[in-house]
């Protein structure tokens, strides 16, 4: 085993890297427009089942397998059992996630600065559309100078910290940048919960709707969800894990790491229903009527909460947009990190070389396609191939492989985790992997399949949503074959 293989400091280190790398914009951009758009309060009830059932269960073979093998998930996959395509799947979706991540990250970071002195004027629909995206119809490719902008940006920053290796870069960026968070984040809630009328958006929020829960959709939102959330079954606590000293508590660390990103997610929903609230207030509307869910959640409803503020909104604006930029970095981090090494340990590249190669093969793709007229089209469309067929698909797959097909693999990868751990994984884990978890993704992603064939998705034309759909799943098909047929080269430096 090779061991001059980078590693955290400590523990302590690991750990707020990988909360690092699970708040992010899943939390605060994405949590609460699935959440909005699924039955509100209704929405927690599935997302706490999809948790248990799947989240926690995935994250852990997660952990043992990457911590057992000390590397990214195609040599990790191939040394487990000779299934480096499914690890490829899985680094072929972190590569598709991240150029449009980056994309909505470059907005935040642009809203930062819009916030100061409201830019968005009164109609914040328009801006957002028309003036800042320039949005086109259909797929229209031409050139937005300021997206391009925004894009350059955080492309830099985010290869300046991958550059420093893990311990001087993830886990530096990480330190510094978390606790701002949670600064930033903590003021931001407690403003937000004094508006007046935010008690109408928390009892929206937390009053469960059943009625929505009988809705398959909404199951379905909330285990697709989970995995974006957590940062599990696409290789990011695969590859984190795989810097973890040999003794190492496991499971202490993974509850934590749950505990914390499920908390952020819903104070997030706290602080964005509370918004809500206020802006329905200020209105004499129902919560429900004041705007419509959606990816424009955060760039519409908040823009136009804060201007209803008046000039002490843009200090809230300002706190918002710095704490999505802020978690989103140290996710895009984790997200990069995963080809980074996988492309280290396959073929023997050196770190910088692999930044090079990988983050700034990204960054050129992601800069072409999100500087463009159709740049939120790309990123709904993407996005929610990726969250639904590309990390469910591939989460199921390294479960079924292992708890159906490879049953010892399951008792040995428990006793690893169980060797230093502080909660022992029993029979319940095994339980969960081999019968709640599999049947679920399968029922998840086959009714995922089944929709998007019959009813299409977010009412775009077939046309674009096949092309843009069907080439993100090429991506993971062609990426997963072609990479798995290259020969290893285990040893020196290119
Ligand atoms: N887990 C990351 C997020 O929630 C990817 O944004």
């Amino acid at each position: 085993m090779s061991d001059n293989r980078e590693n955290w400091s400590a523990r302590s280190g690991f750990i707020i890297a990988a909360i690092g790398s699970a708040v992010g914009l899943g939390n605060i951009w994405r949590f609460p427009y699935v959440a909005y758009e699924n039955g509100g309060g209704a929405f927690l009830v599935p997302y706490l089942v999809a948790i248990f059932a799947a989240g926690l269960p995935l994250l852990y073979l997660d952990y043992a397998v990457g911590h057992k093998f000390r590397k990214a998930p195609p040599t990790a996959y191939k040394k487990l059992m000779n299934a480096e395509s499914l690890g490829w799947w899985q680094v072929m979706v972190t590569l598709i996630i991240g150029i449009y991540y980056a994309s909505v990250l470059s907005w935040a970071g642009s809203y930062m600065f819009y916030s100061v002195g409201q830019q968005w004027g009164a109609d914040t629909q328009a801006f957002f559309f028309s003036s800042y995206l320039q949005n086109g119809e259909g797929l229209t490719l031409g050139f937005v100078p300021t997206l391009f902008a925004g894009l350059v940006v955080v492309w830099a920053v985010v290869m300046f910290i991958l550059y420093g290796g893990v311990r001087r870069g993830v886990e530096l960026a990480n330190k510094i940048f978390m606790p701002l968070l949670v600064i930033l984040f903590t003021i931001l809630v407690i403003q937000a919960v004094r508006l007046p009328g935010a008690t109408d958006g928390l009892n929206a929020f937390f009053t469960p709707n059943w009625g929505a829960m009988a809705n398959y959709k909404v199951w379905l939102a909330a285990f697709g969800h989970i995995f974006f959330s957590l940062s599990v079954g696409f290789g990011i606590m695969l590859t984190y894990a795989s810097y973890l000293k040999k003794k190492t508590n496991l499971t202490g660390s993974g509850v934590v790491v749950a505990l914390a990103n499920s908390s952020f997610e819903i104070l997030a929903g706290i602080g964005v229903f509370a918004a809500l609230g206020f802006m329905a207030h200020s209105a004499g509307a129902s919560v429900q009527d004041v705007v419509s869910g959606g990816i424009g959640l955060a760039f519409i409803a908040f823009p136009k909460i804060i201007s209803s503020m008046g000039s002490g909104g843009d200090l809230f604006g300002f706190l918002f947009f710095a704490s999505l930029t802020v978690a989103g970095i140290t996710s895009m981090v984790s997200i990069l990190q995963v080809p980074i090494q996988a492309f280290q340990d396959k073929l023997a590249w050196s770190h910088k070389k692999s930044v090079t190669i990988v983050a700034g093969g990204s960054a050129v793709v992601s800069t072409l396609i999100f500087s463009t007229h159709s740049a939120i089209t790309f990123v709904d469309i993407i996005d929610y191939f990726a969250n639904n067929i590309g990390i469910v698909g591939g989460g199921l797959l390294s479960i079924i492989l292992v708890s159906w097909f490879r049953r010892p693999l399951l008792t040995q990868l428990k006793e690893h985790i169980n060797q230093y751990s502080s909660i022992k994984l029993g029979a319940g884990w095994s339980f969960l992997l081999t019968v709640i978890t599999p049947l679920s993704l399968l029922v998840a992603l086959l009714l995922t399949v089944k929709s998007v064939i019959a009813e299409g998705y977010g009412g775009y034309s077939a046309d674009i949503l096949w092309i843009v759909g069907g080439a993100t799943i090429a991506v993971f098909v062609l990426g997963a074959i072609g990479l798995s047929c290259m020969k290893d080269k285990e040893s020196g430096e290119n």
